[in-house]
C-alpha cells in the first residue's frame, strides 16, 4: 500500500487537514502517516480530538516566543530524519505555515514527490501576510501536485509556469468541516448571546499586525463597543502571549466585550454563524464567513481571497483605527448595503474538497 505522510503543525492546518485525513482513512486504500511539528499546542491538540485524528508522530516543537528560524530549522531536520525512515511516496502539506514550507523543503531534498493543499493562493506581497507569502510560493515553486480552491488561485499558478496537468481545482477542505458544524439547535453560553444581541465577532492575530496596527484595531473596536452599547463584541484571543497582552490592555475593561480563551471549532464556526459583523485578519475565517454569507471587514491591506470580496461579504479594510471604525459605522448604519453584503456563496467550496482530493490521489497513486 502506498504511503503519504501529512505534515502539519498549527490549528488551521489541522481543521483543513483533518477532513481528508478521515477520508481517505475510511477508503482504506492509501496508507497515511500523520506527523505534526507541534508549532501550535493547546490550538492543535484541540482540532485534532475534535477529529479523532492520532498524530503518529508529534515533533512538539512549540516555545513561547519561538523565531521563524527555530520552527524552520527544527521541522526541516527532524521531518528529513523521519522521511528517511519511513519512505512516504508523497508527503502532503497544506497551506503556507513555516511547517508546511520546512516540510515541503525536507522532502525536495531527499526527492520525495510533494502534494499542496491550498495551492496558488498570492496577494504577490511578500510582507503581507509575512511570512507566509514567502511560504506558500515555495511550496508550489517545489510541489509536483497542486490542489487550487479556486479557478483564481489556479490562474495564478498557470501564470508562474506550473503545468497545467498538475493542476486540481478542488474547493477549499475548509469548507468540509463547516458542513457538518454548524447546526441551527447548537447551544453554547456564547452562542446563546446572539439571541438576545448583535454579535460583532472578531480576532487578530498576524505577524505583521502585533505591535501597532494591533493597538490601532483594537482601539477601533473599543469605540465601535462603546458607541453601539446593544453589541456585544466576542474576541476569542490568539495563544500567542503578544496578543493576549494588547487584547488585555485595549479591550479588558469594556462592559460589552467579552475577551475569551480560543474556542473549540464548532463553538466557533456557530459563532460565526449567528454573527452581525465579523472582523479579522485570518484567513481561513475569510473563506468560512463568506460561506456563512457574514460581513466580513478584512484587517489586512490585501487579501490572497478576492473571490469573498467579488462575491460582495468581504472587504480589505487595513488597520488604520479610523478607517477601520468608519467602515464598519458605514456597515453598521446603512442597511441596504449591510444586506447585500449579507449573502452566503459557494466561492470557496461546496464542502466535498477532501472527497475530489481523495479522488485525485488513489488515481495518481
Ligand atoms: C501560525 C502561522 C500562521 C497561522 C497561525 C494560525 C507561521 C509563521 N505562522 O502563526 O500562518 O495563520 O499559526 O493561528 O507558520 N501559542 C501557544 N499555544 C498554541 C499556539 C500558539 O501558546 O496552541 C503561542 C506560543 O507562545 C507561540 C506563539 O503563540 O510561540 C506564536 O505561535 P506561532 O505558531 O509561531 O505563530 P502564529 O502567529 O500562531
Ligand atoms: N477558529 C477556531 N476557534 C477560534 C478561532 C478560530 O476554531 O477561537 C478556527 C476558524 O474557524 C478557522 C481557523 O480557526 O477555521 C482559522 O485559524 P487562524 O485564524 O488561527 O489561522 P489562519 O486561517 O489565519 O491561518
Amino acid at each position: 500500500m502506498k504511503k503519504i505522510s501529512f505534515v502539519f503543525g498549527t490549528r488551521p492546518e489541522a481543521i483543513k487537514l483533518c477532513p481528508l485525513i478521515n477520508e481517505l482513512k475510511s477508503r482504506k486504500i492509501l496508507q497515511t502517516e500523520i506527523i505534526v511539528s507541534g508549532q501550535h499546542r493547546e490550538m492543535l491538540d484541540g482540532v485534532l480530538d475534535g477529529f479523532g485524528v492520532v498524530p503518529d508522530v508529534n515533533m512538539n516543537l512549540m516555545r513561547e516566543g519561538q523565531s521563524l528560524s527555530d520552527i524552520t530549522e527544527r521541522v526541516l531536520c527532524e521531518a528529513s530524519r523521519l522521511f528517511k525512515d519511513s519512505l512516504p511516496s508523497l508527503v502532503l502539506v497544506h497551506g503556507d505555515t513555516t511547517t508546511a514550507f520546512a516540510a515541503a523543503l525536507a522532502a525536495f531534498y531527499q526527492k520525495i514527490p510533494i502534494g499542496h493543499v491550498e495551492a496558488g493562493l498570492r496577494t504577490y506581497n511578500l510582507k503581507e501576510p509575512f511570512p507566509e507569502e514567502f511560504n506558500r510560493r515555495l511550496i508550489d515553486t517545489v510541489a509536483s501536485l497542486h490542489f487550487a480552491p479556486t479557478e483564481s488561485a489556479k490562474e495564478n499558478l498557470l501564470r508562474e509556469g506550473v503545468e497545467e496537468k498538475n493542476i486540481f481545482v478542488t474547493g477549499n477542505t475548509g469548507i468540509d468541516a463547516l458542513k457538518s458544524t454548524v447546526k441551527e439547535n447548537f447551544s453554547h453560553p456564547l452562542t446563546d448571546i446572539a439571541k438576545k444581541k448583535r454579535v460583532l465577532l472578531l480576532t487578530a492575530h498576524r505577524r505583521e499586525n502585533i505591535g501597532e496596527p494591533l493597538y490601532n484595531i483594537y482601539s477601533a473596536v473599543r469605540r465601535i463597543a462603546e458607541k453601539y452599547r446593544e453589541l456585544c463584541v466576542i474576541c476569542p484571543v490568539h495563544k500567542n502571549p503578544a496578543v493576549s497582552k494588547i487584547a488585555c490592555l485595549e479591550l479588558g475593561n469594556t462592559e460589552n466585550i467579552i475577551l475569551c480563551e480560543p474556542l473549540e471549532l464548532s463553538v466557533f464556526h456557530n459563532l460565526m454563524a449567528r454573527s452581525y459583523v465579523i472582523l479579522t485578519d485570518s484567513g481561513g475565517i475569510q473563506e468560512e464567513a463568506a460561506a456563512l454569507g457574514v460581513p466580513t471587514l478584512v484587517l489586512r491591506n490585501v487579501t490572497e481571497r478576492p473571490e469573498g470580496v467579488r462575491a460582495g461579504v468581504l472587504r480589505a479594510v487595513g488597520c488604520d483605527a479610523d478607517t477601520v471604525y468608519n467602515e464598519f459605522v458605514s456597515l453598521y448604519e446603512d442597511s441596504e448595503k449591510y444586506l447585500k453584503t449579507a449573502r452566503s456563496s459557494e466561492v470557496f467550496g461546496t464542502g466535498k474538497a477532501s472527497e475530489k482530493i481523495a479522488d485525485i490521489l488513489e488515481k495518481i497513486l
